[in-house]
């Protein structure tokens, strides 16, 4: 799943993880327990994180290849790679893993949207799910995977604050968007149309990943 921030990565991820069956790896879920723990590697990311730069490659990339190398055989990647030199890294790990990759979905949200979106975030801190206080609000029905019925634990991320929300874009910009050319070469480059109903961009993802190479 690749996209700015905001553009609905875990929102999808989540979706397709519970209708595919696949294991979500999510670079920033992974790098925020990371840092709940208080581990060394957690330490190291946070300034980045909170500031909303880039946590340097050589952490990232030693980070997800821990995982990838105990990852059952279907996994989905969000947020994950966000550099070239991630994407060069994690076509060497897939090549050792024998594992090809089969679609980059690329999310498309503009700017002013993706504000919005960010500055209006709850995230449950027992699950880990993304709501939005006026697009996809919790309810008392929502069931906490970890706390049981209605008993989420809703916070606000550190980085959605509106100077870290900035440097997170315009970051997106410099450092990321210029992957999607990589991938586009390779021609496993989906770009789907992020805006509009959750429902509405999933049925968007599910029909393109049908026809997918
Ligand atoms: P990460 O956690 O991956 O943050 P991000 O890429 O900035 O993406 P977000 O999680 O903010 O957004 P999302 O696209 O998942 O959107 P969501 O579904 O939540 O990374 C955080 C940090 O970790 C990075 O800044 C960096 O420091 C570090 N990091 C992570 N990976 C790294 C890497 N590979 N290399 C280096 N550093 C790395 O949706 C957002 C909101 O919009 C929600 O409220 C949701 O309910 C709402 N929403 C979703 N879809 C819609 C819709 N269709 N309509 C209306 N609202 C919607």
């Amino acid at each position: 799943m690749f996209g700015p921030p905001g553009a609905g990565k875990g929102t999808q991820a989540e979706r397709l993880k519970r209708d595919l069956g696949l294991t979500h790896l999510a670079t920033g879920d992974i790098l925020r327990q990371e840092v709940a723990a208080g581990t060394a590697l957690g330490a190291e990311a946070k300034r980045f994180m909170n500031e909303g730069k880039l946590v340097p490659d050589a952490v990232v990339i030693g980070m997800i290849r821990g995982r990838l190398e105990c990852a059952p055989d279907d996994f989905l990647l969000d947020g994950f790679p966000r550099t070239l030199p991630q994407a060069e890294a994690l076509d060497v790990m897939l090549g050792e893993l024998d594992a090809p990759l089969q679609a980059v979905v690329s999310l498309v949200v503009p700017n002013d949207e993706l504000e919005r979106r960010l500055g209006g975030r709850w995230l449950c801190r027992a699950c880990g799910r993304s709501y939005h206080e006026v697009s996809n609000p919790h309810t008392p029905r929502d069931d906490c995977e970890a706390n049981g019925p209605g008993a989420c634990d809703l916070y606000q991320r550190d980085d959605d604050r509106p100077e870290a929300i900035a440097t997170r874009l315009a970051t997106y910009a410099t450092d990321t968007a210029p992957v999607l050319g990589y991938y586009a070469e390779r021609g496993v480059l989906v770009q789907i149309d992020g805006t509009g109903a959750l429902d509405d961009v999933y049925a968007r993802i599910r029909a393109a990943l049908a026809t997918a190479p």
